[in-house]
């Protein structure tokens, strides 16, 4: 087995002597090749990760590896090995598109002969050739992360890191990213980007760990982590206040029990953000759902069913959405997958 790209033991950051845990001993093996996910909420110690597997940060435990060095004691050879799209646009603002990558290519010590034939490549590649002598504040958002992109291959690391790559962009440049990306990886690039986009980590990652307050609280392919939650169709069903008293979590378990009872087939209901929760297979199960509720005198005020998502995995481990959602009562649209 080929060495892992990245690798960590125990990795922490704490902050204000202690009190902020930003990264909770994470222990992670990224593999040659792949493209890695990070997942989760704001603040929940992504960008923190990538700053330590970048010698931008010091971690305060732990260690970790880029292809074999270690990052924090020979950090000047780590540096080397990677290259770092981060989370805000960081380009020169005084250089020109192409600037930007030629004296890049010269701080990573290329001759200038070098750094010109890399500039010119990295600008075909990334389809900004004619951008070159362009300012870099003249590009549009997607263009502007593909010349950050450009910028962090043109040493040739052996990992790419990508913090929210696509926070920002609309719909149109965040698939042309994707491309980019999945280009990457054609070539042998092996990537590791942090997101909070459910999507995002589905459609583009290998393999994708989930992170919330610091910790990894799952980790595997996209596939693996939605059938972890729910083999089958996830159905969730809001109902009307049923008048026998108790917190909402109780009524729901209530209610939850109620339709098990009549839906044997139908995995153990849980409560999950304000509904009642079962994962259910076969047909019909909207009109199954209903025929059990009116059987057993409940009200539904809102039903949906779809497939599991990222989303149903962080709901599953956390309790909470991805993205805050709306405070109270059953958000608009649950019926439609987000
Ligand atoms: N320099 C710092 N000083 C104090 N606390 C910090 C510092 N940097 C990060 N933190 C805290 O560490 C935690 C993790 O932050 P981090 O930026 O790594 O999260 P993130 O997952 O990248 O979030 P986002 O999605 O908002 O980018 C947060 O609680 C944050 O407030
Ligand atoms: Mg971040």
């Amino acid at each position: 087995m080929p060495e892992a790209a990245i690798s960590t033991t125990g990795l922490r950051k704490t902050y204000r002597d202690g009190q902020v845990v930003a990264v909770d001993g994470l222990d992670l093996e990224v593999r040659t090749g792949e493209i890695f996910g990070l997942l989760g909420p704001n603040g929940a110690g992504k960008t923190t990760t990538i700053g330590m597997l970048t010698t931008s940060v010091v971690p305060t435990g732990g260690s970790a590896r880029i292809g074999g060095v270690d990052v924090i004691g020979e950090p000047a050879v780590a540096k080397q090995l990677i290259g770092v799209v981060p989370q805000f646009n960081t380009l020169d603002r005084a250089l020109d598109v192409g600037e930007n990558l030629y004296f890049h290519g010269r701080y990573f010590g290329m001759s200038r002969a070098e750094a010109r034939t890399a500039r010119d490549e990295a600008l075909q590649r990334f389809n900004l050739a004619d951008r070159a002598t362009m300012p870099v504040m003249a590009l549009s958002g997607g263009m502007a992360q593909r010349l950050m992109v450009a910028r962090a291959t043109l040493h040739r690391p052996a990992v790419l890191f990508l913090d929210e790559p696509t926070s920002g962009l609309d719909p149109q440049s965040r698939l042309a990213l994707w491309d980019v990306v999945r280009g990457l990886q054609a070539d042998g690039q092996t990537v590791l980007l942090t997101t909070h986009y459910m999507e995002e980590a589905d459609q583009l990652c290998d393999r994708v760990a989930i992170m919330d307050n610091g910790r990894i609280v799952a980790l595997d392919t996209p596939a693996g982590l939605k059938r972890s939650v729910a083999d089958g169709t996830v159905v969730r069903v809001h109902v009307a206040d049923d008048g026998l008293g108790g917190t909402t979590d109780e009524r729901l378990a209530r209610a939850g029990a109620a339709l098990h009872q009549r839906l044997p087939d139908a995995g153990t209901p849980s409560v999950i953000d304000n509904a009642v929760q079962l994962t259910m297979n076969g047909e019909g199960i909207l009109p199954r759902v209903m025929g059990a509720a009116e059987d057993a005198g409940l009200t539904v005020t809102d039903l949906s069913a779809a497939e599991p998502t990222l989303e149903t995995v962080f709901i599953a481990l956390t309790g909470r959405r991805l993205r805050e959602g709306p405070p109270q009562g059953p958000p608009p649209g649950m019926g439609k997958p987000r």
